[in-house]
């Protein structure tokens, strides 16, 4: 189906509709799917429980609308092109027909492993195409999918095996990235030391190095294949039953697995991504973004499928071989969208323009980022040298929690301004709130960006925890959906995004707690306490600056600071590693034991004086050893990840 927002006047004219009669909007939007059976209300709303639920009554199976109604037409057309790691691999082109039977397969394997509709499996894989086959084959059957990014550590993979209650895990003996090969099984194996209620191990074979198969758990995916046939009857699905659970991180410690139904999700990341991108029927898209992540699940799998779309799938890094290879891959597949991360363009930007030269990139008509504030100097460097200023380029913000894009820039609708996200999408009521929840109304203001009306693609809950759903993002405000991010509405309207307000971290788009980095550095022995913030980096957008007590002076303060270090990327995953860690007496609290991270944060950006009020805190003079410390840092060596 092609976009329905072509025109100021048709942006218009849907967004007053999504806004008047939002029902009748979205029913008609949902009226283009396959139903098994059809909804009867549209949606149902509280905030305050918080219980909002879409179609009520339809049924259906999102993998019918993914492949099955394409294969009449284009059953032959190109789904995925696989780009391998190391490009004098083979790239692989899979069909609409061929995937379509992957994933039948695939399915048969889960229900001749004991899977049944409702069960959890939890996927850790580097991106290859038997990724989005399994996270299909779970939706054809009504297993509930739980993507794990591969770049976590054994410890983040544990604690999200554990926390959906998954039985069956997949993974793949290794993974390629750049030169590297990550020893995927092996990790996979120290998290499962940890999760004894899992009973089966899918492993795919990708690297063929030598890896231990513990006797009756663990499986070779092909070897399962071989069990079962390619047909596959898609299970009968409620629109309100979980589709996935991801993990993302939040401000305590443990990371929130974000649900999102079956029905609705398929309905918004549908609409959005024609919306947004565009795309005509013999467009090559590409979204670079890992499938461990939200812009993967629905700008990589399910959007493009939905509307019968050929994308791209890159299993390896930008810079490998050679900082040209991304645009290899564009002049060899003539990509038409292409949709990435600032911290991406920010690292081939500090590289220059030369691995640029060789390439046209003549076929690109559009351009995408997401996942944190793009400056604009990155800005310019995009439109420049990729998108040869004839690009349109959209800077989409959205959340994990809100299943697909919430604001961003329209084709012949907005015009172009760089480090603005800008317009909200049709079914999206914004609120910029000030720190009491009072909507801040007309043009030049700026505060909390919430959301005061339900949107198709709009999370469910938290997986095991409602409570905390309610807590983080529908208690801080009354009746609004609380982002966490900052934002501007500048005085034509135009919304801009200033950074998050709460304990999280965006580094190189990855968003991190601080609390769950604070957590890994504890454990060491030598440790008393640490607070964690994130400081402005050229390339990454925020890095993460750690300032440990301990409970002596360290005798060797490097190997001490790299202990620390190695620990966070073991608990957490390598992007986690603190970029700058000092050692420090006493953290600044204040009287009932809170650690301002407000002053370390300052304190990190360079600031020596102005700390605002401080006179909450126990020890003011704590502050002035904290100075001392950053701004000798010459002494404290910069590690680098
Ligand atoms: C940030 C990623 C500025 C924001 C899809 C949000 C952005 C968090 C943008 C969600 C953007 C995402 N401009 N900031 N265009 N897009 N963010 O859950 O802080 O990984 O709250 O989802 O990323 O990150 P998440």
């Amino acid at each position: 189906m092609k976009s329905e927002i072509n025109s100021l006047e048709e942006y218009k004219r849907e967004y007053e509709k999504s806004i008047t009669a939002p029902e009748e909007f979205w029913a008609e939007k949902a009226n283009n799917f396959v139903w098994r059976k059809k909804f009867g209300k549209v949606l149902e709303w509280n905030f305050d429980e918080p219980l909002n639920r879409w179609f009520i009554g339809g049924k259906l199976n999102i993998t019918e609308n993914c492949l099955d109604r394409h294969l009449e037409k284009k059953g032959d057309k190109t789904a995925f092109i696989w780009e391998p790691n190391n490009p004098t691999e083979k790239t692989i082109n899979i069909s609409y027909n061929e995937l379509h039977k992957r994933v039948c397969r695939f399915a048969n394997v889960l229900l001749n492993n004991g899977v049944k509709k409702g069960d959890r499996v939890c996927m850790y894989l580097p991106m290859i195409p038997e990724l989005p086959v399994a996270m299909l084959a779970c939706a054809r059957i009504g297993a509930i999918h739980s993507v794990v990014y591969a770049g976590f550590s054994s410890g983040s993979l544990s604690t999200r095996i554990l926390d959906t209650k998954a039985e069956i895990v997949i993974t793949s003996d290794g993974a390629y990235r750049g030169s590297k090969t990550i020893p995927m099984k092996a990790i996979a194996d120290e998290a499962l030391l940890s999760c004894p209620n899992v009973k089966k191990v899918i492993v795919v074979k990708r690297t063929a190095e030598n890896i231990k198969l513990n006797a009756g758990k663990d499986v070779w995916w092909h070897e399962e294949e071989n069990k079962v046939n390619d047909t596959c009857q898609a299970a009968e699905m409620d629109a309100e039953n979980i589709l996935f659970v991801l993990y993302t991180s939040g401000s305590t410690g443990k990371p929130k697995g974000i649900a999102h139904s079956c029905a609705s999700y398929m309905v918004y990341a549908d609409y959005t991504f024609r919306n947004v991108f565009h795309c005509s029927q013999n467009d090559v898209y590409w979204c670079t973004a890992d499938i461990g992540w939200i812009t993967g699940h629905s700008y990589l799998v399910y959007g493009p499928l939905l509307s019968g779309i050929t994308s791209v799938m890159f299993e390896g890094i930008p810079t490998f071989p050679d900082a040209g290879r991304w645009w290899e891959i564009v002049d060899k597949n003539k990509v038409n969208i292409f949709y990435t991360s600032p911290t991406a363009i920010r690292t081939l930007e500090a590289l220059g323009s030369d691995p640029i030269k060789k390439y046209s990139l003549s076929s690109l008509k559009l351009l995408g980022t997401v996942g944190e504030p793009i400056n604009s100097s990155a800005w310019e460097w995009y439109h420049k040298n990729i998108g040869k200023e004839k690009c349109f380029i959209v800077d989409t913000w959205w959340q994990t929690e809100t299943g697909g894009i919430v604001i961003s820039p329209l084709l012949n609708v907005s015009e172009q301004k760089p480090g603005y996200a800008m317009l909200p999408l049709p079914g999206i009521q914004l609120v910029i709130a000030n720190a009491k929840g009072e909507e801040q109304k007309g043009n030049d203001v700026e505060g909390i960006l919430c959301i005061k009306f339900p949107w198709p693609g709009m999370l469910r809950t938290v997986y095991g925890d409602h409570e905390r759903c309610k807590k983080t993002y529908f208690s801080d405000f009354k009746g609004l959906y609380f982002s966490g991010d900052g934002c501007k509405r500048d005085k034509d309207g135009d919304y801009r995004i200033t950074g998050r307000v709460d304990d999280v971290i965006k580094v190189s788009g990855h968003l991190l707690g601080t609390a769950e980095i604070e957590n890994a550095i504890n454990q060491h022995l030598a440790v008393v306490e640490s607070a964690v913030v994130g400081y402005p980096h050229e390339i990454k957008g925020s890095a993460i600056g750690a300032f440990v007590a301990t409970f002596k002076v360290p005798e060797n303060s490097e190997k001490l600071k790299q202990e620390i270090i190695e620990q966070v990327g073991k608990a957490v995953g390598p992007i986690a590693k603190p970029e700058k860690l000092f050692f420090v007496h006493e953290l600044p609290k204040t009287r009932s034991g809170k650690i301002v991270r407000r002053i370390l944060k300052k304190i990190l950006e360079g600031e020596t004086e102005n700390f605002g009020d401080i006179s909450t805190l126990i020890d003011p003079f704590v502050i002035k050893e904290l100075v001392k410390v950053v701004s000798s840092e010459k002494k404290f060596a910069k590690i680098g990840l």
